[in-house]
C-alpha cells in the first residue's frame, strides 16, 4: 500500500491509499480522479494515463520500457519526468509519490 498523491493541472490534490500491484492509473481510476482517462485500459496504447512523476520519485522508478517510450513521445508536451501512469506499478517503496497532470488532461 503506498499514499499517491495526485494533482490536477488545475492544482487540485487528490491523496489516496493505492494498494500494491495496481498500477497508479488503476488507483487513480479506482477513486475517481479526474485526468487520467485510461481510454486503453493500461495497454500502453493512448497516453491519457501520462503523468509528470516529481523528481524525487522518478529516480526510484524502473527504467521505461521501449513500447512506453514510443508512446510518450506522442503525449501532450512529455518532459524529462514524464511517463505513463498504467507502467507504474504501486509498492511499498513508492509510498508518497507525487504526480501531477498535464494541461491537456484536464
Ligand atoms: S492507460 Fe493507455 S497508455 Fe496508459
Amino acid at each position: 500500500m503506498a499514499k499517491i498523491t495526485y494533482i490536477e493541472h488545475n492544482g487540485k490534490s487528490h491523496a489516496v491509499e493505492v494498494p500494491n500491484e495496481l498500477s497508479v492509473m488503476e488507483g487513480a481510476i479506482q477513486n475517481n480522479i479526474p485526468g487520467i482517462d485510461a481510454d486503453c485500459g493500461g495497454s500502453c496504447a493512448c497516453a491519457t494515463c501520462h503523468v509528470y512523476v516529481e523528481e524525487k520519485w522518478f529516480r526510484k522508478l524502473p527504467n521505461k520500457e521501449n513500447a512506453e517510450e514510443d508512446m510518450l513521445d506522442m503525449a501532450f508536451e512529455p518532459n524529462k519526468f514524464s511517463r505513463l501512469g498504467c507502467q507504474i506499478t504501486v509498492s511499498d517503496e513508492l509510498d508518497g509519490m507525487v504526480v501531477k497532470m498535464p494541461s491537456k488532461q484536464a
